[in-house]
C-alpha cells in the first residue's frame, strides 16, 4: 500500500519524507488555505516546493468547475512538474475532463467521491486515482470503509487500472483497515501515520532493555 500525506504543510511533508516511507502528497484548496497560501502564482510556487521534497506523486486540485477551465488549469499544473497529478472533482464536467486528460496522458485523481457509482464513472473515464472520502462518510453515519470494499470489488470485476486512494483518513485504524481491505493508497494526516508507531509494550520493553543495559555498566 502506498502512503501519501494529506497536507500542504512543508514541515510535515519533510518529516514524513525523512521517515523514508512517503510515496506522495495530496493537497486540496482547504489545505492550501490552512497554510496561508493564496493567489495563483503563490499556489504554483508552493506545488513546486512540495515536488522538490517528495519523490512520488503530488495531487494538485483544479478550482474551475467547467470543462474548459479544468483543462486550462490542468495543463498548467501538469506542465509545472512531472510529479503532478491533476485533481478533478466528481462532477459532470469533471468526468469529461478526466477522459480528456486520460486521452492526453495527463494523470488524474478524481476527488470528492462518496459512492460506488461515482467510482465506476471515474474508472470508466480513465482516472489514475479515485479518492473516496471515508472520514466524511463516517461523519454522516455512513460506513466509509465499506465504500472502499465495494469499490475494490467492482474494480476487480472488470480489472480497472484506476488506483483506490482512500482519503479523508481521520485516525490510525482507518489506515490499518484500508490495508486489510487492500486499498492501493491511503492519504493521511501525519499524526495518523505516526500513530502506527505506537504500542505500550514497545515503550515498556525498550525502557526495560535500556535499564538492564545500564545495570551492567
Ligand atoms: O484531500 C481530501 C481529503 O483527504 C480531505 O479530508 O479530513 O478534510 O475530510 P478531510
Amino acid at each position: 500500500m502506498k502512503f501519501f500525506i494529506d497536507t500542504a504543510n512543508l514541515n510535515e511533508i519533510n518529516e514524513a519524507h525523512d521517515l523514508g516511507i512517503l510515496d506522495g502528497v495530496t493537497t486540496n484548496p482547504s489545505l492550501m488555505a490552512k497554510e496561508g497560501i493564496s493567489g495563483d502564482s503563490n499556489i504554483l510556487k508552493h506545488y513546486s516546493e512540495i515536488c522538490n521534497i517528495v519523490d512520488g506523486d503530488v495531487s494538485a486540485e483544479v478550482i474551475s468547475t467547467d470543462f474548459d477551465g479544468m483543462i486550462r488549469e490542468g495543463k498548467i499544473l501538469s506542465d509545472l512538474n512531472s510529479k503532478i497529478v491533476v485533481k478533478v472533482p466528481m462532477i459532470k464536467d469533471g468526468v469529461k475532463a478526466i477522459k480528456y486528460f486520460s486521452n492526453h496522458n495527463i494523470r488524474t485523481n478524481c476527488t470528492l467521491v462518496f459512492s460506488v457509482g461515482q467510482a465506476l464513472l471515474a474508472a470508466k473515464a480513465g482516472a489514475t486515482y479515485v479518492s473516496p472520502f471515508i472520514g466524511r462518510l463516517d461523519d454522516i453515519s455512513n460506513d466509509g470503509l465499506n465504500l472502499i470494499k465495494e469499490i475494490k470489488d467492482v474494480y476487480s470485476n472488470y480489472n480497472y487500472q484506476t488506483e483506490i486512494l482512500a482519503a479523508s483518513i481521520r485516525n490510525t485504524m482507518h489506515i490499518i483497515n484500508c490495508a486489510k481491505i487492500g486499498a492501493d493508497v491511503i492519504t493521511s494526516p501525519l499524526e495518523s501515520i505516526l500513530g502506527l508507531l505506537s504500542h505500550p509494550l514497545t515503550d515498556s520493553g525498550l525502557e526495560k532493555f535500556l535499564s538492564d543495559y545500564n545495570k551492567g555498566k
